[in-house]
Parts: C-alpha cells; sequence; structure tokens
C-alpha cells in the first residue's frame, strides 16, 4: 500500500527546515521521533486556553483538563487493546515503567536465587535495572544469546525459563531491528509459570499492539518515540497484577487517605501516579496515538498481536539507507522525492541497521551517528 509521503512531510513543521541549503532529513527516530502538527497544537492549545490541575478541583478549567487527560488515558488504552483504561499508568518514560515493574513487582516477588530471564538484545533499560536487583536482593539473571543473524536463539529456552520468575524481553531491537516472536516468548514464561514483561519501546509505534492477544502481563513504552512528547511513559499490566503490586512512589494524588499513622493507596491507575502528573505531556500523547491511529496503510494482517503497518524500502537509487526500524518509526525517513522512498505492508522488517549518507548526493541530516542504538 502505497504512502503518501510528501503529505505525511507536511504533518511535521521540523521538516520543512534546510540545513546547509539542504532539505531536512531526519533519521533518528529510532532514539526519538519529531512532533506532527496535531501534537503540537493539542498541547499549545492546552498551555495556552485549558491549563490547569487534574483531579482534585471542582472549577471548569479543571473538570476539562481532567477529562482530556483521562481522555488521552483511554486512547493510549484503545491503541493498544488494553482491556480496561485504569490499566494505563502514565511513567515518565519506559525506564521508568520498567523500573515500577522491577521495585513494586520485583521486591514483592524477588527474593536471593530467583531468577530473571534477558536476552542480549535488551535495551539498557531492560538491564540495569534487574543488576540493581542482582545486587540489592541478590537475584540471577539468565541471558538468551543471539543467533550470528541477529535473532534470539532459542534453542535453550525451556532451560534457562525453568524456575524462571520472569521473563522480560524486547518485542523490536533498538539495536539490530529484529523482530522478536513476542506471543510465543509470552507463552513459553507462563508455561514455566513465569510472568512476561514486554518493552515495547520500539513496537508499539511501528505495529499495531493487542495486549490481549500478545499475551504479556507487563508492557512499557514511551511516548517521544511515537510522536508524542518526551517526559512521559506507559506501563500496562493487567489489573490483577497492578492491584496486588505495592507503590513505587509515594506522595499526593496516589492516595485515597493519609493519616498519622498511616496512609490508604488510591485506586489504579492513581497508585502509581505519585505526584502532579505530565498533564500538558498526556495530552499530547493521547493526540499522538490519534494521529498514528489516523495513518494509512493500518491493515495487515497481524503476526502475534503485532501488526508491522508499514515497512520503508528505498529503490536502488537511494542515497540514504536507514534501518526498517527507524525508517518506519513514525514516518520519519524523510527523503527528498528523487531518493524516491516508497512504502509497503509486509511482516519482512529487514534487520539492517545500518545509516549510510557518503553518497554525495545525502542530504543533511540530524545526528545519524547515534544509529538505531538510542
Ligand atoms: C527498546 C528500547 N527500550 C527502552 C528504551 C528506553 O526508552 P526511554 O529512554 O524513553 O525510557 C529505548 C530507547 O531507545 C529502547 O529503544
Amino acid at each position: 500500500m502505497a504512502l503518501d509521503v510528501a503529505r505525511v512531510r507536511k504533518d511535521f513543521p521540523v521538516l520543512e527546515r534546510h540545513i546547509n541549503g539542504k532539505p531536512l532529513v531526519y533519521l533518528d527516530s529510532a532514539n526519538t521521533s519529531q512532533k506532527p502538527h496535531a501534537v503540537i497544537d493539542a498541547m499549545t492549545e492546552f498551555l495556552q486556553n485549558g491549563y490547569a490541575p487534574i483531579n482534585r478541583s471542582a472549577y471548569t478549567l479543571a473538570a476539562e483538563a481532567t477529562e482530556l487527560f483521562e481522555g488521552a488515558r483511554s486512547s493510549v488504552a484503545r491503541f493498544i487493546n488494553a482491556p480496561h483504561d485504569h490499566e494505563i499508568v502514565f511513567t515518565r518514560n519506559a525506564t521508568e515503567a520498567i523500573n515500577l515493574i522491577a521495585y513494586s513487582w520485583g521486591c514483592a516477588n524477588l527474593n536471593k536465587g530467583d531468577v530473571v530471564v534477558l536476552t542480549h538484545m535488551e535495551h539498557h533499560a531492560n538491564i540495569v535495572p534487574w543488576h540493581m536487583l542482582v545486587q540489592e536482593r541478590g537475584i540471577e539473571i539468565r541471558w538468551v544469546p543471539l543467533t550470528a543473524d541477529g535473532q534470539l536463539d532459542l534453542s535453550n529456552i525451556d532451560s534457562l525459563l525453568t524456575g524462571a520468575k520472569l521473563f522480560a524481553f524486547t518485542a523490536m531491537s533498538n539495536v539490530l531491528g529484529t523482530i522478536t516472536p513476542v506471543a510465543e516468548l509470552c507463552a513459553k514464561a507462563h508455561q514455566h509459570g513465569a510472568l512476561a514483561l514486554v518493552d515495547g519501546c520500539q513496537s508499539v509505534p511501528h505495529m499495531p499492539t493487542d495486549v490481549a492477544s500478545i499475551g504479556a502481563d507487563f508492557l512499557a513504552f514511551s511516548s517521544h518515540k511515537m510522536c508524542g512528547p518526551s517526559g512521559i511513559g506507559v506501563l500496562w499490566a493487567h489489573e490483577k497484577l497492578l492491584d496486588a503490586m505495592p507503590p513505587f512512589i509515594g506522595g499526593g494524588n496516589m492516595i485515597s487517605d493519609v493519616r498519622l499513622d498511616g496512609f490508604t493507596c488510591a485506586e489504579l491507575p492513581y497508585k502509581f501516579e505519585a505526584g502532579t502528573p505530565p498533564i500538558t505531556e498526556a495530552i499530547g500523547l493521547g493526540a499522538a496515538v490519534n494521529y498514528l491511529n489516523g495513518m494509512e496503510c493500518t491493515t495487515c494482517a497481524s503476526t502475534n498481536g503485532l501488526s508491522p503497518k508499514l515497512h520503508f524500502t528505498h529503490s536502488p537509487s537511494a542515497s540514504v539507507m536507514t534501518s526498517s526500524s527507524t525508517a518506519h518509526k513514525m514516518l520519519m525517513c524523510e527523503v527528498p522525492p528523487s531518493a524516491l522512498l516508497s512504502a509497503t505492508c509486509t511482516h519482512t522488517m529487514s534487520a539492517k541497521c545500518s545509516i549510510s549518507t557518503t553518497s554525495a548526493s545525502a542530504p543533511d541530516t540530524i545526528a545519524p551517528s547515534r544509529s538505531c542504538a538510542s
């Protein structure tokens, strides 16, 4: 299915810039994506005409702000097919979402010798929190290695998962572009009595995500990688898991009652949203989700609950190569018409992760040096 690149390009005001006399090309979207007018306008409108606190105050502005904030939560819930809006916990980013799981669920459920299984293709955000629990609680980390072609080597998965309490893995590698068999891995985890944490940082922006069919227990992702603002991320988990987990950070907003001798937690999701939340950012994320929902090419068949929407391929004459991960990330692989960018629906996402701007005709880029290892 063809994508109208010129039309999409117009949605992103930054792409009107020229640098060194050349049209701007942004290739760092796996790191963080640019923002469309829809997101910028929603946030500006709120800041200019509707800014107010949420949940606490009974006046018109606050009621409107609460409605917008909770509307954004509903949009995010629908975007990943979450059964309940209150299963969507707003965090600062995916990193904080994973740390929330490590500290709240981990400290309540992991003790000395308990096993967490990770893979060699994890982002630091899904490694360091578990290393910290090795140091603090004496848990054990086991690692799923990679094959020579950048896939997960699952030949020993049953033995790695034996006795494990959690299998935490990425749905799409930020380094390799590899798409992992999420539903299969979640099922494997459950077969061994472990919970499954999916790092959806790269996959949620790229592919329709259906938490129900994936079979995950936890899903973490970041707004800034999916056309939304930075400063807000999402943790989704099953209601029953969130209900059983202790709060992560204490303070206002996460309590229903505070006494001299203790406190009572607020209901979900506020129990995990201590302090004043990122109100404007949530509204921006809601606008980003609505923007993405309006994109073309959403009808590809589903694989394991994750459906690659688009796969950008350059014609052989194209001068700028990027990973499918980067390119697909919010349609931001912008090249001049001469580069003949084409978009097709496919499940076959290239695992290539190289950026070459060596051609004389390659236009300027922003920060390609970080490649996909954002
Ligand atoms: C796969 C993956 N997981 C986690 C993260 C961390 O995201 P954030 O920095 O938004 O918390 C990233 C960021 O690049 C990522 O690519």
